[in-house]
């Protein structure tokens, strides 16, 4: 044997059995990292989930309830400061609620969960081009949730702890005059924690993407997650700084006596709406593009067919990421904006419609004739498609800037997003979750219990958040923790849907828990002829270090 093959060999025994602590806590392995990233997104998830729960437990009467409640039966309080205390934590409630579910839910899950673990498969590559960066990136997410969830419980406004401002972080609310308390710096260094390991994670993608595609893998032969999370790592590294931007004047006003935001110094608070939505908008992109390309492999899969009108379906992203920088303001039609301005935004936002309706078309199409399985991916995917169209035809609504200064901050636009995000982003996730669940865990779950999980969580979120578009229409406000009886009928189905949604959940976990006690083995491609891209045919796992298996790599440069 010749010598630089003993070596190699010594490397493969040293590098194949790393200890629990030095695999997860040091990863470099993309699968592995993938693998981390979703359990940390099912740990987050539940901490989102449940504050949507308490969002759900209070609305579902009249009056102010649970709330009060916590407050009276945890802090002790009594009379009218149990009552302030009680708002400001629904308040608190609803922003963490956002804000985990976004950074700590989706993201992960979908780009670093499904990123990692596909996206170097699905091009050939041996793994991310950065995979100790990609290691940072995952970390500095952990402590970035840490951060947040310590902000929930140290002082923040006058009447309790945590940032009670909403997601959107708009000052005055997020300045010192609104929540002088640390929460809201906490909050500040949180997000620049969760922002800076969302850059290192897209430059690391763009870069895999760009440089490490496998011979004869050209762009436009690239799978279409690839390309999904490719423009949304391009979205991130464009938008996310000028989060952080913002994010970081909110910090020196907050405590370097800096103007930016306050009008009373030459600020202008309307100009941080304007910063944070040049972020927030491509920001819904992030969380559905990924998912978008998810639900292209899967009904191409299930359908037995290849993808209808792939390249279009590629550069719908495309476009959907460009025209996606241009219509931020669409979400501040009521600041007092010009007519002009408003009707420039009203197109834009409009104009998105075209590539996302190419995207639906041609998943139909895709569909059409097609000899269709519904196993429990496709049922994920065609509810994603159902779902989806709802938030997208009620976003054309919302797009109007005369409509929407009637709609403004009411529940119709708590359903709209949420028909996108809770229904589309997370139906994109389970659907993904259930695709690749045998190819990540090597184990089969039961498709009985899967499918129950679906038909719930159907049923449940369309309950949940279907009467929400009549509240808002009937002029109920968002982050209200009481309202008049008027709405209460809906209000109370809508915490039922909430209920239902819970027992889906239920099911999910007892799916997850028989699937690893059972641990029916599983196979390299359960799904057949269909399932065509390369993430089902490159072994699993991939030969260790692929590159030192090639013959020009071999014992060569040490890695
Ligand atoms: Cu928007």
């Amino acid at each position: 044997m010749p010598m630089d093959e003993v070596a190699l060999d010594h490397h493969h025994d040293a590098d194949h059995k790393p200890g629990f602590f030095v695999r997860w806590l040091f990863s470099t392995n993309h699968k592995d990292i993938g693998t981390l990233y979703l359990v940390f997104a099912l740990i987050a998830g539940i901490v989102g989930y449940t504050l949507s729960g308490l969002i759900r437990w209070e609305l579902m009467e009249p009056g102010i309830g649970p709330m009060l409640w916590i407050q009276t039966h945890f802090f002790g309080l009594e009379g009218a400061e149990a009552i302030q205390h009680a708002k400001h934590f629904y308040n608190m409630v609803i922003t963490y609620h956002g804000l985990i579910m976004i950074f700590f839910l989706v993201m992960p899950a979908l780009i670093g969960g499904f990123g990692n673990w596909f996206v170097p498969l699905m091009i050939g590559a041996p793994d991310m081009a950065f995979p100790r960066m990609n290691n940072i990136s995952f970390w500095l997410t952990v402590a970035a949730f840490t951060l947040a969830c310590i902000s929930m419980t140290i002082p923040g406004g006058a009447s309790g702890n945590g940032f009670a401002g909403g997601w959107v972080l708009y000052p005055p609310l997020s300045s010192t005059v609104g929540h002088p308390g640390p929460a809201m710096d906490l909050l500040i260094l949180s997000l620049h924690t969760a922002g800076i390991a969302s850059i290192l994670g897209a430059i690391n993608f763009i870069v895999t993407i760009l440089n490490m595609r496998a011979p004869g893998m050209t762009m436009h032969k690239m799978p279409l997650f690839a390309w999904g999370i490719l423009v949304t790592a391009v979205l991130l590294l464009l938008s996310l700084p000028v989060l952080a931007a913002a994010l970081t004047m909110l910090l020196t006003d907050r405590n370097f006596g800096s103007q930016f935001f306050n009008p009373g110094g030459g600020g202008d608070p309307v100009m941080f709406q304007h910063l944070f939505w040049f972020f927030g908008h491509p920001e819904v992109y992030i969380m559905i593009l990924p998912a978008f390309g998810i639900i292209s492999h899967i009904v191409s899969t299930f359908s037995k067919k290849p993808i209808f009108g792939y390249l279009g379906m590629a550069y719908a992203m495309v476009s959907i990421g460009v025209i996606g920088f241009v219509v931020w303001a669409h979400h501040m039609y009521t600041v007092g904006m010009n007519v002009d301005l408003k009707a420039y935004f009203v197109a834009a936002t409009m104009v998105i419609a075209v590539p996302t309706g190419i995207k639906i078309f041609s998943w139909i199409a895709t569909m059409w004739g097609g000899s269709i399985e519904f196993k429990v991916p496709m049922l994920w995917a065609i509810g994603f498609i159902f779902l989806f169209t709802v938030g997208g035809v009620t976003g054309v609504v919302l797009a109007n800037a005369g409509i929407d200064h009637t709609l403004h901050d009411t529940y119709y636009v708590v359903a709209h997003f949420h028909y996108v995000l809770s229904l589309g982003a997370v139906f994109g996730l389970f659907a993904g979750w259930y695709y690749w669940f045998e190819k990540m865990f090597g184990i089969k779950y039961n498709g009985m219990i899967g499918g129950l999980h679906f038909w719930l969580m159907f049923i449940g979120s369309n309950v949940l958040f279907f009467p929400q578009h009549f509240l808002g229409l009937q002029g109920m406000p968002r982050r209200y923790i009481d309202y008049a009886d008027g709405f209460h009928t809906w209000h109370y189905w809508s915490s039922v849907g909430y209920l239902i949604t819970l027992a889906a959940t239920t099911v999910f976990f007892i799916g997850l828990v028989e699937a690893f006690v059972r641990r029916r083995k599983g196979v390299a491609n359960p799904w057949g002829e269909g399932a065509t891209t390369l993430e089902w045919t490159l072994p699993s796992p991939p030969p260790f270090h692929q590159y030192s298996e090639l013959p020009h790599f071999t014992g060569k440069g040490g890695h």
